[in-house]
């Protein structure tokens, strides 16, 4: 039996799968963004611990833990969990989807060296931008701190006792030879930090640690559980859902938006604002584009209803040609293709007529451009998407999937219902660890349907999808 825990952004989630990776028990513990200033989002590390330790319990509840061999991690990539020589937390953990370190990240991308030895753009949602922040405004904290994780290795201090990262999530730092798979001394001394400040490296399907016997007896687990490295929950959620060829992709309608290509090879284009990243797997590598929020912007405007997000988007009907209206989901900023920290959301073209119906279709319209936007990108840089799988909360709506399957022009595929996320990702790196078996194991789900386009709409989403390029042109100028 192996155990998969991915720490969401909005909810920690605990998977239990046996040796054929069937899904024997599953659980959730819901966490919450503080948001104190326009830009910034943070969450207390104590309460992914509280989280923890509640999903355990209850994944124990529900099926026998004795026969665990193994323990992977997934985790929101890129926050900064600062802790002091001790292993205490000195502040709230900065998320990935902060961009209050906008100038610094500006100013480290400036330096060559950045986009030359990690292949990605310094986004200010990156780590290393937060820890320059940190050192001007907080110098105190700065001064204490001994390691720097990432959420996901957090949780890992707390189940071994050991600081260790893995190569996916490691990626997304800023500090990471990406091509190299290696901390980089050049890029921690730029930012007045050294190699002693950060975990050790290992892979995904590596083991990473024990399981600390005090815990093994308070969940209910045999002694001597492996932790594997696991994965950013991007990579952890492709080997999830067996995206790690080249060909194989998948888009995520999560709290962010994310269109993930699998590459045999590191092939890094930093200027498009593509990610390029390690994958969980030993020798292979990723690229994709992230939207800041996808289904965030859907949950963000229910909410400003009063309505539950299924009730709108279930009454929409056939996907159309898209209407004048358009949504810039752009809440806290964007990544992909603008690194822009500056930008909000609009609602451009409300005439009398445009009811409720009309801001949601607008909603889920103006992510699918988002998603757009990062396929072109994507495609740009030579990346190949051969088959895309949809996954993440937002799939569930077909009219989502649709407008996306109609916009790109390609048919979606949407898995047999299960879990293929994050935490099944995390297990699958956990039975490899425990097993040594290989990415072989890392299969493709069973397709329950292919969502193709409508037909004779793609120059009407192109033609959307252009109107929406030039708002952002001119809501820019508004900035
Ligand atoms: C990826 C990213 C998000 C987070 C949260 O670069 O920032 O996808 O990992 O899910």
């Amino acid at each position: 039996m192996h155990i998969g825990l991915d720490l969401g952004t909005s909810g920690l989630k605990g998977i239990v799968i046996d040796d054929t990776q069937t899904i024997l028990a599953e659980a959730n513990a819901p966490l919450t963004v503080s948001r104190p200033h326009d830009g910034w989002s943070e969450q207390k590390p104590a309460h992914w611990i509280t989280a923890v330790d509640a999903v355990m319990a209850a994944l124990r509840a529900k099926t026998d833990l004795s026969k665990v061999q193994s323990i992977g991690l997934s985790g929101h990539m890129h926050g900064a969990t600062l802790v002091d020589k001790a292993g205490q937390v000195l502040r709230p953990c900065i998320l990935w989807n902060d961009t209050r370190s906008a100038d610094q990240a500006a100013a480290l991308d400036a330096d060559p060296k950045f986009r030359a030895l990690t292949g990605n753009i310094v986004f200010p949602g990156f780590t290393a931008p937060k820890l320059a922040w940190v050192k001007i405004h907080e110098p105190e904290i700065f001064a204490k701190v001994a390691k720097v994780l990432l959420p996901k290795d957090y949780l890992r201090l707390y189940l071994t006792g050991d600081y260790v990262a893995e190569m996916s999530d490691a990626a997304g730092t800023s500090w990471l030879d990406t091509g190299a798979r290696d901390w980089s001394d050049d890029l921690l001394a730029a930012t007045d930090l050294g190699r002693d400040h950060m975990p050790s490296l290992v892979e995904g399907s590596e083991v990473s640690g024990v399981l600390r016997p005090t815990l093994a007896g308070a969940w209910g687990l045999p002694i001597g559980v492996v932790v594997a490295g696991g994965g950013g929950d991007n990579a952890a959620s492709a080997v999830g859902v067996g995206v790690v060829k080249a060909g194989d992709a998948f888009v995520s309608l999560g709290t962010s938006g994310v269109l993930f290509a699998a590459s045999d090879a590191y092939q890094p284009d930093a200027a498009t604002a593509v990610h390029t990243f390690c994958h969980a797997l030993p020798d292979t590598w990723h690229q994709m584009g992230v939207i800041l929020a996808a289904a965030d912007a859907m949950n963000w405007f229910a909410h400003v209803l009063g309505q539950a997000p299924a009730a709108l988007t279930g009454t929409l009907g056939e996907v159309r040609a898209p209407g004048r209206t358009l949504f810039l989901p752009y809440l806290g900023g964007e990544r992909t293709p603008h690194n822009d920290a500056k930008i909000r959301a609009s609602f451009l073209h409300l005439d009398h007529n445009a009811d409720q119906a009309t801001m949601v279709r607008a909603v889920l319209e103006g992510v699918t451009h988002a998603i757009k936007d990062s396929y072109d990108a994507l495609t740009q840089t030579g990346t190949r998407i051969d088959r895309l799988i949809a996954v993440g909360g937002g799939s569930k709506s077909d009219y989502w999937v649709q407008s996306i399957a109609s916009s790109l022009g390609i048919p979606v595929h949407l898995p047999v219902a299960g879990d293929f996320g994050g935490a099944f990702g995390a297990a699958r790196l956990g039975l490899m660890a425990a097993t040594g078996a290989g990415a072989e194991i890392a299969t493709l789900p069973t397709i329950e349907r292919t969502i193709d386009p409508v037909a004779g709409l793609k120059d009407d989403f192109d033609a959307a999808h252009a109107r929406y390029r030039n708002a952002y042109l001119a809501l820019k100028g508004l900035n």
